[in-house]
């Protein structure tokens, strides 16, 4: 494995964008998790990110481009509710799910008709995507159903033994991958909750949104053929468990196991050995920019279980951030 320590070096980029030219993959940073990058144009390096990934081929891949000029070569239309949603929300953590071109290979749309699409707000990922010239997927950086990564030594660690250039840009500011709302239904439809609300795309659109929560499992249950799986995503090694406060509580003073508890500001671990606590930000940026980070780490303590608290506070971010801990909590398939 390969390290750029940084893509403000020139021969960085140069070496990542020659290795992609040759169909190979390079993991990028972009402001929500890491990206495993791929020349979106051709099937056989899309073919190779979904091997490295262990990535069940009916998951589509989002295709990461420098902007909406860029965006337009991938797509059957574009319309000027998509145009609205690309000057109000790129560059950023927003993918928008459109009728693909018909040139676009099928290994990125999954066999369907649609494609997901994003300019990631990171200088790193746009200096990528210009000096390459063209659109890259990019899924996160992870074997598929882990932990995403939110810094290089994550991809790093996960592709250990494969020869993967990492390109450094530090941790990710958002820290929970991107939005994704679908302009291909009617009403529009977000398939996943992310940073961006509902309510801002609603507000951006001028119309209601379908933000049924189980839009996005039906969605993804559909194109993985394989429901029992799904819930289960963005989890740790140790299984985890979400619980309220005082569930937490009693469940703490009466555990014997070894366990890393995550929990915001006030809850007491028992002073016995194996039991490490993750303080928790209370504010959702803060938590989410955390959220992996801290997954990783308690995977690295090698705990028998998990706990983690159940945030309570209202919010969009707080939807999202609950959306990946159900996941991560749920029962593997
Ligand atoms: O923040 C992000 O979106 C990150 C960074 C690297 O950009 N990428 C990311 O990619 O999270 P990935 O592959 O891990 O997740 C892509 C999600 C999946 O849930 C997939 O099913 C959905 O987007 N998706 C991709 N193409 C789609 C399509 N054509 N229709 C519906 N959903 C799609
Ligand atoms: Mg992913």
């Amino acid at each position: 494995m390969t390290h750029a320590p940084g893509a403000d070096r020139p021969d960085e980029l140069a070496r990542a964008v020659a290795l992609l030219r040759e169909g190979r993959s390079v993991a990028f940073p972009t402001e929500t998790v890491y990206g495993l990058g791929a020349d979106a144009r051709s099937a056989e390096a899309v073919r190779a990110v979904f091997r490295l990934k262990n990535r069940p081929p009916a998951n589509p891949l989002i295709v990461h481009v420098a902007d909406d000029a860029m965006a337009r070569t991938v797509v059957a239309e574009w319309p000027a509710r998509a145009q609205i949603l690309a000057d109000r929300f790129w560059p950023g953590p927003l993918t928008i799910v459109l009728r693909a071109a018909p040139g676009v290979p099928r290994e990125v749309t999954g066999g369907g008709d649609t494609v997901a699409l994003r300019c990631p707000d990171h200088p790193v990922a746009l200096a990528l995507l210009r000096a390459f010239g063209g659109p890259l997927v990019g899924p996160s950086a992870n074997p598929s159903g882990s932990l995403s990564p939110t810094c290089a030594r994550h991809v790093r660690d996960a592709f250990e033994d494969r020869e993967v250039m990492v390109l450094d840009g530090g941790a990710c500011r958002v820290g929970i991958e991107s939005t994704v709302v679908s302009l291909a239904h009617d009403p529009a439809r977000v398939l996943r909750a992310g940073a961006i609300g509902a309510d801002e795309l609603a507000d951006a659109l001028g119309e209601t949104l379908d933000s049924d929560a189980d839009a996005a499992d039906r969605a993804e249950g559909s194109a993985l053929a394989s429901p029992g799986r799904l819930a289960s995503h963005y989890a740790p090694d140790a299984p985890a468990t979400l619980l309220g406060r005082e569930e937490l509580a009693r469940e703490l003073e009466r555990a014997g196991d070894s366990l890393v508890v995550l929990a915001h500001e006030g809850v007491d671990a028992p002073a016995r050995e194996g039991v490490a606590l993750l303080v928790m930000p209370v504010d959702a940026h803060q938590y989410a920019h955390r959220l992996y980070a801290a997954l990783h780490e308690a995977d690295e303590l090698s705990p028998e279980r998990i706990l983690i608290e159940l945030p309570t506070a209202r919010g969009p971010l707080w939807d999202a951030i609950r959306d990946r801990l159900r996941r991560a909590c749920a029962p593997r398939g």
